[in-house]
C-alpha cells in the first residue's frame, strides 16, 4: 500500500534498540518491553538487537497491514522464523504451514467454520457447554477449589468434540491432548528467546516438547487410522479429512490427515481457553464491570438451562467484555514472519531473510492508538462508539490470507461459556491479584488461577 512504503532509494535503516536494554527487558518483562519500544518509536520499525539475530518489530497498524495483506507474498511462515519452526514439529504440513499444503488444507477446513455452519450448531454447542458446566455443581457445593484453566479447557473440549469431531475423541482424551499442547506451547519458549540457535544445539524444553508430540500422536493417530479404515461418512472434521482427496484425486496420506487433525484440535481448544482464564482475575479487580456483566447475564439467561440463540444475541455487554479481553490478552500474541526478499516497510529497509515480529498484543496496547491502553474498558467496543482509526490497530485474529478461521466460532462460543458459567456460579479467587503472563506460543497466565465457586443465589432461590 502506497502510504505504508517509500521507495528503496530513500529507505533508511531501522531504528535499532540497544542490546543491553533489549535483552535485559526481554528477559524480565518481554511484553512490556516490546510495547515500550514500539511506543517510543512512533511510525517506525524497531530492530531488536539480540546479538546474532536482529528481528524487526512491526507494530504500526499500516505496517502490519503491509506484512499481512498488501505484500503478504513477501512474508512467509515458512523459513526459519521463531515459533513456526517449532509449530511445524507439532502440526506438520497442514493448515498451520505455508505454501500449497496450507492452501489445500485451508480450502478443506474453512467450510466447517463459516457463519452458516456455526449458526447451525450453536444450540448443540450451548447444550454441551451447559452439561459440562453442570459438573461444577459438586465442587461448588463442597467448596473444593477448581483450576480455572483446567475447567475451561474441559468445557471447551466437551463442546468442540461434540460439534466438530463427532464425539470420536473421548473428552478425557481431549483434556489430555490439551495438557500436552500446553507442554508444547511452554516448552518452546526457550527457542523463542534464542531463535538463532540451530536445532542441533539442545535446549531446555526440547525433550518435553518431543515427548508431548509423541503423547498427542498416541491419542490421535489411532483415531485417524480407524477413520481411514472404516470411514463413516459423517460431517465432522475427522471424517471430512479422511475422505478428502488431493488435486489428483488421491487420498491424503495418514500423516496429512494427522497434521490437520492435530492442528484443528489445538486451534479449537487452546486459543480460547487461555484467553478465558484471564477473565476471572480481571473481573475480581473490576467490581463495577463484574456487576454489570452479572446483571446482564442474570437478566438474559434462564437459570439452569442452556442458552438459546436469541438469548445469546442479547448478551451485548458480555461480548464487549470479551472484545476487550482479546485486546488486552490476545492468545495469538505473536505472529512472526520471515521476509523472502528485501523490502521497505514505512521508510525502513527490511533485509531478505529477516524475522518480522508482529504482535497483536503490542499494537493493541500502543498509546497513540488506544487511550489509557493499559485500562480494561469494554466501552471501547460499545456499538455506538466510532470505528477504530485503522483496521490493523486491533487484529486479535490476524489478517490477510492466514486470517483466523475460528473468529466467528470464538465470538459465539466464548459468550456461551462465560454466561453459562456465571449464570450458575459466583466465584472467589484463591490466588488474589493479576497473574503474570507466561512467555509461550500463546498468551497464558504463568500462575494457576484457582477459584472457589458458590451457587448463584438467583438460580437456587
Ligand atoms: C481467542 C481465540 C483466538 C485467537 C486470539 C486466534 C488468533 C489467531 C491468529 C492471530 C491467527 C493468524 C496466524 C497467522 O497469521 O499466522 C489465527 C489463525 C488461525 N486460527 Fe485462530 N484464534 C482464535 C481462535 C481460533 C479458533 C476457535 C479456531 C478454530 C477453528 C482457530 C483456528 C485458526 C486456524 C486454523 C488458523 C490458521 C489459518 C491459516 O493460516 O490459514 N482459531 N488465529
Amino acid at each position: 500500500m502506497a502510504e505504508a512504503t517509500v521507495s528503496r532509494a530513500v529507505a533508511r535503516r531501522p531504528h535499532v534498540a540497544p542490546l543491553h536494554r533489549t535483552l535485559r527487558g526481554l528477559l524480565s518483562d518481554p511484553l512490556g518491553t516490546l510495547v515500550g519500544l514500539a511506543d517510543r518509536a512512533p511510525g517506525q520499525v524497531v530492530q531488536l538487537n539480540l546479538g546474532t539475530i536482529r528481528p524487526y518489530l512491526v507494530a504500526e497498524p499500516a505496517h502490519v497491514q503491509h506484512v499481512l495483506r498488501d505484500n503478504a507474498a513477501n512474508y512467509t511462515r515458512a523459513g526459519n522464523s521463531m515459533m513456526w519452526k517449532s509449530v511445524r514439529k507439532l502440526a506438520g504440513d497442514g493448515i498451520l504451514s505455508e505454501g500449497p499444503e496450507w492452501e489445500s488444507s485451508r480450502r478443506r477446513l474453512q467450510p466447517h467454520f463459516t457463519a452458516k455452519r456455526i449458526d447451525a450448531v450453536v444450540e448443540d454447542m450451548s447444550r454441551a457447554i451447559s452439561e459440562a458446566v453442570d459438573e461444577l455443581a459438586e465442587p461448588a457445593r463442597d467448596g473444593t477449589p477448581v483450576d480455572a484453566a483446567k475447567e475451561i479447557s474441559r468445557i471447551i473440549c466437551q463442546a468442540v468434540i461434540r460439534v466438530f469431531f463427532g464425539d470420536k475423541i473421548k473428552v478425557a482424551d481431549g483434556v489430555r491432548v490439551v495438557a500436552e499442547q500446553d507442554t508444547v506451547a511452554t516448552a518452546l519458549r526457550f527457542r523463542l528467546l534464542a531463535p538463532f540457535l540451530p536445532d542441533v544445539v539442545p535446549m531446555p524444553g526440547d525433550r518435553a516438547f518431543r515427548q508431548a508430540v509423541r503423547n498427542i500422536d498416541d491419542i490421535l493417530l489411532p483415531l485417524v487410522r480407524a477413520e481411514r479404515a472404516h470411514p463413516d461418512g459423517g460431517d465432522d472434521i475427522l471424517a471430512a479429512l479422511a475422505r478428502a482427496r488431493d488435486a489428483d484425486g488421491r487420498e491424503l496420506g495418514e500423516q496429512r490427515v494427522r497434521d490437520d487433525l492435530v492442528s484443528m484440535f489445538a486451534t479449537t481448544t487452546e486459543t480460547t481457553y487461555v484467553v478465558l482464564t484471564w477473565l476471572f482475575p480481571l473481573l475480581e479487580q473490576l467490581p463495577d464491570i463484574a456487576a454489570r456483566l452479572y446483571d446482564e447475564i442474570d437478566r438474559v439467561v434462564t437459570p439452569g438451562e442452556p442458552i438459546s440463540r436469541e438469548q445469546l444475541e442479547q448478551l451485548r455487554y458480555t461480548r464487549m467484555v470479551l472484545d476487550e479481553l482479546i485486546r488486552m490478552y490476545p492468545s495469538g500474541w505473536l505472529v512472526p514472519r520471515t521476509a523472502v526478499a528485501d523490502d521497505v516497510i514505512g521508510d525502513t529497509r527490511i533485509r531478505a531473510g529477516g524475522t518480522i515480529v508482529l504482535s497483536p498484543y503490542v499494537t493493541q496496547r500502543l498509546a497513540r492508538f488506544w487511550e489509557r491502553a493499559d485500562v480494561f474498558d469494554p466501552e471501547r467496543f460499545a456499538p455506538d462508539r466510532p470505528r477504530r482509526s485503522h483496521r490493523y490497530a486491533y487484529y486479535p485474529f490476524g489478517g490477510g490470507a492466514h486470517q483466523c478461521i475460528g473468529q466467528y466460532l470464538f465470538q459465539l462460543e466464548a459468550p456461551l461459556i462465560v454466561a453459562t458459567l456465571l449464570s450458575r456460579f459466583r466465584y472467589r479467587l484463591r490466588t488474589p491479584g493479576m497473574p503474570n503472563p507466561q512467555l509461550a506460543a500463546s498468551l497464558r497466565p504463568r500462575e494457576r488461577v484457582l477459584l472457589t465457586l458458590t451457587p448463584n443465589l438467583r438460580v437456587s432461590a
